[in-house]
């Protein structure tokens, strides 16, 4: 077990035990994600550039001898339990509602509820969750969670259910149980991810391939930056540009936007609004950078992709409108003490950036964002550095 996921795990057992009173069967864990490029683009059917993080979920988890699911986390006070027959009655919650149980339980419970709809039925079990993905900081802790629940249920239920097939059940439990209209960028970069590459993933086609990053060995580091400022994708923000993207695609008579192309957006400017064709150009141009940073990574290694991350973050700010004051701050800090690129990453209205940084200028890049957030007036980021990690696992 590494040395990050031990800490959490003894959480997890120790809530499990505490729980239940007794030992659970096995510890499963998956990991949060950043994006190293390709915003908004997942549910576009376009491509991304993700990888998982070292912060990792954990869930504890034994069968139980009745057909009720019990979940219980570090993160909620008390635990949320219900007849695995009664799931049907809690989930999906309609479209623009709260879920009918605390958010957080409508996680592992929207996973259990996602799996019984394909057909995969076990007995009642007892879920203990721990965690140290930061949870609203657009690293995906929820992925992370939806990640643990199903590989343990996969496992103790005898689903046989392979990563990718995984990361569909997650992605039902966001949509349908929780309520948020996200895409499946984050629960296949938490199932596929491995150490040293990001995922470069076709949406359309979930055709994934591994990427080397080779950031150790060009003597950098990504460095985090959570600017605290929480967001949330089932309301609001999020929703209204995938609606804007949707009805883009409609206007260009393209089934979605992954079918226009960079040089489609002379006419697409010429039919569409002035908001609606930002929100085209930003999708279309994203899903090309995602492809030169492929390719740069490629011919020319990690050093050679500052310029696509630092215009990916300026289409976001300036034609998506995602970004939010901190994370414009924390880029441009970034940028002026040295970074290589940075971007925001994650669905954006708050979460974190990444920068690309030469490794011995971890602390003077860290200063300088810290300098430049106090001189806004801006509440102090939270900011550590992360690498390429592994998938999901069974720890125990
Ligand atoms: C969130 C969603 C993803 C993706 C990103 C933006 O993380 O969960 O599906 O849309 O935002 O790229």
């Amino acid at each position: 077990m590494s040395a990050h996921a031990a800490p959490t795990a003894a959480a997890a057992e120790e809530l499990f035990t505490t729980l239940t009173g007794h030992a659970p069967e096995g510890l499963w864990s998956a990991p949060g994600r950043v994006n190293l490029i390709g915003e908004h683009t997942d549910y576009n059917d376009g491509f991304v550039l993700p990888f998982a993080i070292p912060h990792r979920t954990v869930a504890a988890v034994g069968r139980r001898d009745d057909d009720r699911i019990r979940v219980a986390s570090t993160f909620a006070d008390e635990p949320v339990e219900v007849a695995l027959d009664d799931l049907h009655r809690l989930f999906p919650t309609p479209a623009g509602e709260a879920p009918r149980v605390a958010e957080w339980a409508a996680y592992p419970l929207g996973v259990a509820w996602a799996l019984r709809e394909a057909g995969v039925t076990g007995s009642g079990v007892d879920i203990a969750l721990a965690s140290d993905v930061p949870v609203g900081a657009g690293l995906s802790s929820s992925a992370a969670i939806e990640g643990a629940t199903a590989s343990a249920l996969n496992d103790l239920w005898g689903a046989g259910l392979d990563r990718v097939a995984l990361a569909r059940i997650g992605r039902t439990a966001e949509n349908d149980a929780v309520g948020a209209p996200t895409g499946i960028m984050d629960q296949m970069a938490s199932m596929l991810g491995e150490p040293d590459s990001a995922i470069f993933l076709d949406c359309r086609s979930l055709d994934a391939v591994p990427v080397p990053v080779g950031i150790v060995e060009a003597g950098l580091a990504v460095l985090v930056i959570d600017t605290r400022v929480a967001h949330a994708h089932s309301t609001g923000g999020y929703r209204e540009r995938r609606a804007s993207c949707e009805r883009g695609a409609r206007m260009l008579g393209a089934t979605s936007l992954r079918d226009v192309s960079v040089d489609d957006l002379g006419r697409a400017e010429s039919i569409l609004d002035d908001v609606t064709f930002r929100r085209v150009r930003h999708v279309v141009t994203e899903n090309q950078r995602v492809l030169d940073t492929v390719r740069t990574l490629r011919e020319q290694g990690a050093r050679a992709i500052g310029g696509l991350l630092v215009a990916s973050h300026a289409s976001m700010r300036d034609d998506f409108e995602i970004s939010v004051p901190e994370l414009d701050t924390a880029v441009d800090a970034a940028l002026s003490a040295g970074a290589i690129g940075a971007r925001m990453t994650g669905g954006g209205f708050g979460g974190a950036a990444i920068a690309l940084i030469d490794r011995d200028a971890v602390g003077a890049v860290t200063d300088a964002v810290h300098a430049a957030f106090a001189a806004s007036g801006f509440s102090p980021p939270v900011m550590f550095t992360v690498t390429p990690s592994e998938g999901p696992r069974r720890d125990a």
